[in-house]
């Protein structure tokens, strides 16, 4: 099987509003918490399988790196890779990397092994500024020599040594980064402690994965993570988490249309803050067990809502963009404050072209909901904009033509396909066969 298929620039989605979703939907592997593995597989040269890894480009992109880098990396199934990085090298490509911001993950774990990288600094990103100065700042503190050299970051870490350091930044704790400190620290001897850490699930998944590898790790969900270097680290299998940005957007496609859904494989207790608002909203979620949530509405008049974006366990950044498409179909006002990335509002101009009233002052979107939605052909500009795009689809009026889906297949496992088994009215098809009247006139 393809390591890395191209992503078809050339598909469009139709979505055609006007459905109450209806029935139960699968949530697959979390993304966020499947890159970063990969990465932790180079830490041995022995064989790690992982498992439930969601079918997606950018998972295809970071096996093609690692293939890059000289490891054996075999896809078994869908969903099941091998990975075997017995003769590694530390030099990373610009061409796979810049594809993805993910791949610095893998910093840390070549400074471990190999006691050095070269990694291209990731480039500009559409949801906002972006730097790697933590990640880079916690190397240094930690005792490597780091610079920058046409563009990639160089790291010698013959020297690194136990430290106590903190990593969080202005905008709280930073995920990768601290995924990228842990795989830093795992093989280096004493005792390092991380100071601000982040508590995402997707770290504490990389801290039982790893855990399984040998590593010594204390703290893992808190702040304050521990880390006993060992000498090696063995393979490991290990089944990746659910995605619960993936189980939450379902959520919001529920509630959006108003549906009945069951969702299944969403771990309940990884929503955080996100199921406080939907209930605030009035959309019901009764869970089903530990892993399966029915989500139902009260009524079609549901309530406006506030947000405030923060690292977990506050509502997550990646789920502000789907928010903001449900907060548009709810009479009156709601606030969504975006403070990770103080200006991730790409899907707001697209909204505005359906009909939308949202309006943006600094970090806020100002939403004056309750107005019906008109379908029109709309641009993705990243994957969670998609996503909101898509649900506003699902309830406005006609059709809406999504252009640049491979932003979709990022991040969602068969989405469309997913959404048709629920009763939507969602198709691919090939830019060709957009109508007409929706072509740009430069076509
Ligand atoms: C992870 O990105 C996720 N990606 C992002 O999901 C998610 O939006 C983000 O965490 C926040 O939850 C993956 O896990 C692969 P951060 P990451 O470092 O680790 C600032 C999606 O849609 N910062 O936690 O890159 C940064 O600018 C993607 O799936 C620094 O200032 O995010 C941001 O404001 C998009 N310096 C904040 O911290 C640094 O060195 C949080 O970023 C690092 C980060």
């Amino acid at each position: 099987m393809g390591l890395g298929d191209p992503p078809n620039q050339m598909e469009i989605l139709r979505i055609q509003g006007g459905t109450h979703l209806e029935g139960e939907v699968q949530v697959g592997g979390s993304k966020n918490a499947a890159l970063p593995q990969f990465a932790a597989a180079l830490l041995s040269e022995e064989e790690t399988i992982l498992e439930n890894v969601p079918d997606l480009s950018d998972v295809r992109f970071m096996g093609e790196i690692l293939h890059h880098l000289g490891a054996s990396v075999e896809r078994v199934g869908k969903n099941t890779w091998k990975i075997k990085p017995t003769n590694i090298q530390p030099n990373a490509p610009y061409e796979l990397v810049r594809k993805m911001r993910a791949s610095i993950c893998l910093l840390g774990p070549l400074v471990a092994r190999l006691k050095k990288a070269k990694i291209p600094m990731p480039g500009g990103c559409v949801i906002g500024h972006r730097p790697i100065d933590l990640h880079l700042l916690a190397l240094e503190d930690m005792g490597a020599l780091v610079s920058l050299n046409q563009g990639v970051v160089e790291v010698d870490g013959h020297d690194m040594r136990p430290c106590t350091i903190f990593i969080g930044g202005r905008h709280g704790s930073t995920v990768t980064g601290t995924a990228n400190a842990i795989m830093a620290s795992v093989l280096t001897d004493g005792l390092t402690t991380l100071d601000g850490a982040a508590c995402e699930p997707e770290i504490v998944d990389l801290c039982e994965m790893l855990t399984k590898m040998g590593a010594k790790i204390k703290g893992a969900g808190s702040h304050k993570l521990t880390i006993e270097g060992v000498k090696n680290l063995h393979g490991c299998t290990h089944r990746v988490i659910p995605d619960r940005i993936e189980g939450a957007t379902y959520i919001l496609a529920g509630a959006i249309t108003r549906g009945k859904l069951n969702i299944k494989g969403i771990l309940t207790n990884q929503l955080g803050a996100f199921t406080k608002v939907m209930r605030e909203s009035g959309v019901n979620l009764n869970p089903l067990g530990d892993d399966m949530l029915e989500v139902t509405t009260t009524s079609e008049e549901l309530n406006p809502f506030e947000i405030i974006t923060l690292p977990y366990p506050g509502f997550p950044t990646d789920l502000q963009a789907q928010a903001c498409a449900f907060a548009c179909t709810i009479p009156g006002l709601s606030i969504l404050t975006e403070r990770i990335y103080p200006s991730r509002f790409m899907h707001i101009p697209e909204l505005l072209r359906m009909g939308a009233k949202v309006s943006v002052e600094g970090p806020n979107a100002i939403v004056r909901g309750g107005k019906r939605l008109n379908g029109a052909p709309v641009m993705a500009s990243d994957l969670r904009a998609s996503a909101a795009l898509i649900l506003a689809g699902l309830v406005a009026d006609g059709e809406t033509w999504l252009h640049r889906l491979y932003h979709l297949d990022r991040g969602y496992e068969a989405l469309d396909k997913k959404l048709r088994n629920l009763g939507a009215e969602v198709e691919r098809l090939p830019e060709s066969s957009l109508p007409h009247s929706f072509r740009s006139p430069l076509d």
